[in-house]
């Protein structure tokens, strides 16, 4: 285990990051030559994935670092195209580090799978009859899918429930939900296949239609929780104290627990953080996505996925708690030649690990925005960032990029055709 603390990384070079790396890990041929390639997926795989390929779409990869979470040491590799996102979240984790780190926990891993059954002259015998072929409907599932119960997981329970029982024909229905153990898979493809093999039975046992058999990406039987204490010492930043910073990210979350405008900025920054991992590690982000955003309502209105406030001690207690529909077995996750280099960085053993990782970033990131909100603004940051893309933009290279930038940055003059100027006078 490397530590994740790499000063002055954000200065070195690509090249110099790759050598870093390639030091530290012990990485196959064909990893490191996904590590030194500038093209991290070929044609010929791509062409495998999906259909009607015509092309790659790239997205820079970056390192998330200082991340200590359950006293273990974790390099984050994170997708990505937003600038300061990264640097956000490193910069977060360096403060929770110095606090001790993140704890994270999570459930056992239980994915839903529904169907759907309309057209029941009796619903409720229905339901009744469904509930008492409960165990034949598991182990039945289980058939379709016996490799599963081989690596310890495999369907463990059924429930049924009536859904708009005094309505229209149209909205009446039965929804069995099969709870299956998915092990280290995502399961889209375990759970489907097992509740499209049960699809017959269920017809017969209750006088039916089936119409859909499919995932929940509901994910609430598998979630993962991230928390963090900070003492408000190391908060205090330029200008503002750390008990200032303390209660504005606590009156910062207040304000997106009460006001839906406001929640969907602040769950975007969560997903900010998170989608980059899911993407990195090749999992479904817009599963992820939309479970997510349907735990933000659990409580009949859509509010903060994290929470924010003091504890006896006035330190500033963070946490964040979300349903994880991933894997680390399956999809692209192993098909994608940089999602594997990504497992051999991010180093997580199980889903349920990169689950609590994933967590983690949210929460990092979410206090990262808060923290700039509430105190210079976001833009300070982002336009330093920004600068540096406008000089590279302007054919800057090495030392004239940070030159470049911090230029326009004191000048409050951030265009390419400043950077231009600039670069033609720092040349001479
Ligand atoms: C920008 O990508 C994300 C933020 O808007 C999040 C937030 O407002 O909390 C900064």
């Amino acid at each position: 285990m490397t530590t994740s603390r790499i000063p002055g990384f954000y200065k070195m070079d690509v090249k110099e990051r790759r050598q870093l790396l390639d030091e530290q890990l012990d990485l196959t041929t064909e990893k490191k030559n996904t590590l030194y390639s500038n093209e991290a997926l070929d044609l010929e795989t791509a062409d495998k994935m999906i259909e009607n390929v015509i092309g790659t779409f790239q997205l820079p990869l970056g390192l998330g670092l200082n991340f200590l979470i359950n006293d273990k040491e974790y390099k984050i590799p994170m997708a990505v195209e937003e600038p300061s996102i990264i640097a956000s979240a490193s910069y977060i984790a360096k403060i929770v580090r110095d606090a001790g780190g993140f704890k994270t926990e999570a459930t056992d891993r239980v994915m839903i799978g529904q169907i759907q059954v309309v057209g029941c002259e009796d619903f409720n015998l229905a339901k009744k009859t469904i509930l008492e072929h409960k165990i034949e409907l598991i182990r039945l599932a289980n058939e379709a899918y016996p490799s599963l119960q081989k690596r310890g997981g495999g369907a463990e329970d059924l429930d049924v429930r009536l859904i708009n029982e005094t309505e229209s024909v149209y909205s009446q229905m039965l929804v069995i939900h099969l709870y299956v153990n998915t092990c280290d898979a995502m399961g889209a493809n375990i759970i489907n296949t097992m509740v499209e093999s049960l699809a017959p039975n269920v017809e017969v046992l209750t006088k039916g239609k089936v119409y859909l058999r499919i995932l929940s990406n509901y994910a609430d039987r598998s979630l993962a929780k991230a928390t963090c204490e900070i003492p408000t010492k190391l908060l205090a930043t330029e200008g503002f104290s750390g008990e200032e910073v303390r209660d504005g990210v606590i009156h910062a979350y207040e304000f997106a627990a009460s006001d839906p405008y406001r929640a969907v900025t602040h769950n975007k920054g969560i997903m900010n953080g998170i989608d980059p991992v899911i993407i990195a590690t090749g999992n479904d982000w817009r599963a992820v996505e939309s479970g997510a955003h349907a735990y933000a309502s659990r409580n009949g209105q859509y509010g903060s996925m994290t929470t924010w406030s003091k504890n006896e001690a006035g330190d500033l207690v963070g946490e964040l708690e979300l349903p994880m529909s991933l894997g680390i077995v399956g999809g692209a996750s192993r098909v994608h030649p940089m999602a594997k280099l990504v497992y051999d960085i991010l180093d997580v053993k199980s889903a349920s690990e990169l689950a609590q990782v994933v967590v983690t970033v949210g929460l990092a990131q979410n206090l990262g925005a808060l923290k700039a909100l509430v105190t210079d603004g976001i833009q300070k940051g982002h336009m330093g960032l920004h600068s540096r893309s406008v000089a590279m933009a302007a054919g800057a290279t090495g030392e004239m990029v940070d030159m470049v930038s911090k230029q326009m940055v004191s000048e409050n003059q951030i265009r390419v055709g400043r950077a231009t100027e600039l670069i033609k006078e720092y040349s001479k």
